[in-house]
Order: C-alpha cells, then sequence, then structure tokens
C-alpha cells in the first residue's frame, strides 16, 4: 500500500492501472477511520483490481459554524486500517481544488429536506467533492455508507444525472455492540454524553417495534420515537420514502426512520429500516 498526496500523483498511478484494464474500486472518506468505513473497503475488495481509499476534509461541506477545524485526524492509524482491508493506495490530498474553482455541483429536492434543511450548503459541497474526486479518481465502483441514507441518495442521483460511469454501491451502517452508529464524531463525546447518544439508536428501535407490532400511523410513530430521544437539540425526526426521502403520513410501504440530534456540540445522525408488513 502507498500514500500519495497529490492529485498528479493520484492520476499517474491511475492511468497505469487503466492501461492494464484494472477495474478501479474507490471509497471516499474524511479520515478518522473505524470499522464502518472498514466496511465499505471489505465489501469493494473483491469487486475491484485496485483499490482507492481517499482520505479528505472536505472544507467546502462544512458551514461556518460546524467542526471543520477540531475535526479529528489520524492519518497513521488510518493508513493501519487500510492496510488490513488489502487497500492499494490512500489518497489524502494536501491541495484538492483548483485556487481558481468555479464550479459546484448541485441536486436540487433531495437535499432540500432532513440534513440539506437543518446544514444549508452542505450537500452542494458534498456532490462537488465527491464529483471531483470520481473525475481524478475514475473509479468503476465507488463504495458509500448507509450510515449517511441521505448522502447515499444523493450522489447516486447526481452519477445517474451526470452520465458518470461509476457503479454506486450501498454498505449497510455499521454500529458498536450497544448500538452507538459508528462515526468519526463519537470521539468528541464524553462519557455522559456517549450514553444519551445511545438514545438516537433507541427511539430509532422504538419506531421500528412498533410498526413490526402493526403501527401504521406515522405521527404515532414518530411519537413512539421521540419520547426516547435525550438529545439536546432534536434537527429532526422522520420517517420517509427510501428512494424520495418524502416524509410518510401513513406506513403503506417499507420505509426509513432517521434522526439528526445534538448531544452538548456534537451532532449525530442514525437511521434505520422500517419494515413493512
Ligand atoms: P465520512 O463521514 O468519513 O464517511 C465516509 C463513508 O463512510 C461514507 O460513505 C459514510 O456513509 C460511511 N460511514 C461512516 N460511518 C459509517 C458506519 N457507521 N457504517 C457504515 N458506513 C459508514 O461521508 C463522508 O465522509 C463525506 O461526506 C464524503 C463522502 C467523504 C465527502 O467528503
Amino acid at each position: 500500500m502507498e500514500t500519495l498526496t497529490t492529485v498528479a500523483a493520484l492520476r499517474e498511478r491511475v492511468r497505469a492501472w487503466q492501461t492494464e484494464g484494472l477495474r478501479v474500486g474507490f471509497v471516499p472518506t474524511m479520515g478518522f477511520l473505524h470499522a464502518g468505513h472498514g466496511s465499505l473497503m471489505a465489501l469493494a475488495r473483491p469487486r475491484c483490481d485496485r483499490l482507492v481509499v481517499s482520505i479528505f476534509v472536505n472544507p467546502l461541506q462544512f458551514g461556518p459554524n460546524e467542526d471543520l477545524s477540531r475535526y479529528p485526524r489520524d492519518l497513521a492509524g488510518d493508513e493501519r486500517l487500510c492496510a488490513a482491508e488489502g487497500v492499494d493506495v490512500v489518497f489524502a490530498p494536501t491541495d484538492f481544488y483548483p485556487p481558481d474553482r468555479a464550479t459546484t455541483v448541485a441536486v436540487a429536492g433531495l437535499t432540500e429536506g432532513l440534513c440539506g434543511a437543518a446544514r444549508p450548503g452542505h450537500f452542494d459541497g458534498v456532490t462537488t467533492v465527491v464529483a471531483r474526486l470520481f473525475g481524478v479518481v475514475q473509479p468503476q465502483l465507488a463504495v458509500f455508507g448507509e450510515k449517511d441514507f441521505q448522502q447515499l441518495a444523493v450522489i447516486r442521483r447526481m452519477t445517474t444525472d451526470l452520465g458518470l460511469p461509476v457503479e454506486i454501491v450501498g454498505g449497510p451502517l455499521i454500529r458498536d455492540p450497544d448500538g452507538l452508529a459508528m462515526s468519526s464524531r463519537n470521539t468528541y463525546l464524553s462519557a455522559d454524553e456517549r450514553s444519551r447518544a445511545l438514545s438516537l439508536s433507541a427511539a430509532l428501535r422504538a419506531v421500528v417495534n412498533a410498526a413490526t407490532a402493526g403501527e401504521r400511523d406515522v405521527d404515532t410513530l414518530r411519537a413512539a420515537g421521540r419520547a426516547a430521544l435525550q438529545v439536546d437539540r432534536l434537527d429532526y425526526f422522520e420517517i420517509v420514502d427510501p428512494g424520495t426521502l418524502a416524509p410518510l403520513a401513513t406506513l403503506d410501504r417499507p420505509a426509513r426512520v432517521l434522526v439528526a440530534g445534538w448531544i452538548g456540540r456534537t451532532r449525530l445522525i442514525d437511521n434505520m429500516a422500517v419494515p413493512w408488513i
């Protein structure tokens, strides 16, 4: 495994693979990697000949009062995890955008609710960086986690709309044994905050259980979930159509329940599939 830190070096490596006709797989990340990221690499590995993982804390997707400056970093630890997953190249650019960048990629509709409403401009930052990463890495396959369920939907839309020749694969959300969704941001949590953070997955589970027991009214389902939450501030708690992300009034199809909330200074997100039976 090697770590490349410039766009030029990465392009050169990719060009060599292309002349050999090798299939390139790609897992984009912002680093401080955990087993959730590792699971995406494990999904990609058998489906490609060469596997690239990018580590880039993308300033464009952070709002002015968000955690860009304190986002956790550990390149040595990240390299160890990538090596263990059989990654060929870690792409950790120090400079990624042209200094005179003038292009923004924006997906309408899907980005308007949920995290898009709570974090204006966030998804434009995500689609702009992922489009450029796809341009530089030129993967045949890219893997994204269902942890960021809306992000996965937005990336699929962008890839289809721009006709990008990349197969998008979604990987399941990986949790700690106590149910907390793995996240690089969990490192911000104190012991007390971490125990309150467990209320996110507990609230989602309450909705899934009520749905499994036959409850169909979405207001009732949401109330069951919200009662379990111990967040300091709630951004949203929604039950949506998993394709359009539009809120449902009645559980009349398989759905997704998603939550975003603040525990102290830390914003956490989580989601689960809601069965329709
Ligand atoms: P980051 O938060 O580092 O996540 C990178 C990828 O790992 C995303 O596809 C995310 O959904 C996935 N992931 C994170 N935690 C996970 C978990 N517990 N289980 C499964 N997958 C998990 O998402 C980003 O970075 C950025 O927005 C990025 C796409 C890299 C663009 O900058």
